[in-house]
């Protein structure tokens, strides 16, 4: 991953929009967790890219096996404060919560590999919570066969998926009202890795452009919102999340 330096004058155009805004949300992609050792889908090394350019796949560590990076605790750092009012995410790797997002915070609208749900009363179980073992029962999205051996729903009896979303599933409803109603109500919108392509999730920062919100994105690669954004930056999240928020507890 190439390397730009930011300027001081980068950190402080930042701070100067967060301070100046009420209603800051966040919104990462596959992005923000490379600096933990992830793969991402897009990005020069991607899952999708090197797939496209006939490479063998490059997955990355596995999901149980990584940490938050200076990313996702700059999120954290944020939300403490009090700054970071809600976090949209596309990422399914679990990083978010692991960091210490509180759960009522955050939308993970493609799911997390943790959890499994009811597809009808859609109550989220942790797997182990519901003795579900990968090994005997499969990963299960919602378009695969569900087995006789499968666990169901200890409420209610329905069938159980994982919480993960596959291509042309449908959108979970709760995340994504309760991140249409976020996208509404911000005045700042931080975008951090994402290629902002996969829709409908990348329709939110959209949609807060259009509503005249700040958009502030720090990804790596180009994103079709960067002629409108108020910021961005082609470069790694980490560092300069973490002299943002050094700069905002100065
Ligand atoms: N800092 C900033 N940007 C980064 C970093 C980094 N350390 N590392 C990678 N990036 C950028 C890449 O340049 C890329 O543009 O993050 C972006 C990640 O984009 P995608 O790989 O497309 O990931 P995402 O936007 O989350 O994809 C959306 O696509 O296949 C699916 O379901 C999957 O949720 C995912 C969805």
């Amino acid at each position: 991953m190439k390397e730009i330096p930011f300027t001081e004058k980068d950190v402080n155009d930042i701070v100067k929009m967060i301070n100046e805004s009420n209603y800051v949300v966040a919104f990462t992609g596959a992005g923000i967790s490379t600096e933990s050792g992830l793969a991402d889908f897009r990005g020069k090394n991607g899952i999708w890219t090197r797939k496209e350019k006939g490479l063998p796949p490059k997955r990355g560590k596995h999901f149980d096996e990584v940490k938050p990076n200076a990313g996702h605790l700059a999120l954290v750092a944020l939300q403490d404060m009090g700054v970071l009012k809600f976090l949209i995410s596309q990422n399914v790797d679990n990083l978010h919560l692991k960091s210490g997002i509180k759960p009522e915070l955050l939308a993970e609208l493609h799911g997390n590999y943790m959890y499994m749900k009811c597809i009808e009363c859609d109550t989220q179980y942790k797997r182990e919570e519901i003795g579900w073992d990968r090994e005997i029962h499969g990963r299960v999205f919602r378009t695969e066969k569900q087995l006789d051996n499968q666990p169901v729903c200890p409420k209610c009896s329905g069938r159980i998926i994982s919480s993960v979303i596959n291509f042309n599933d449908p959108m979970p409803d709760k995340e994504m009202a309760i991140s249409k109603k976020h996208t509404q109500k911000c005045d700042l919108m931080l975008v951090v890795g994402s290629s902002l392509s996969v829709f409908p999730a990348a329709g939110l920062p959209r949609k807060a452009q259009k509503n005249g919100t700040k958009l502030i994105i720090i990804n790596i690669d180009s994103t079709p919102l960067d002629d409108v954004a108020d910021i961005k930056l082609g470069i790694k999240a980490g560092p300069i999340l973490t002299e943002v928020v050094n700069e905002i507890r100065a």
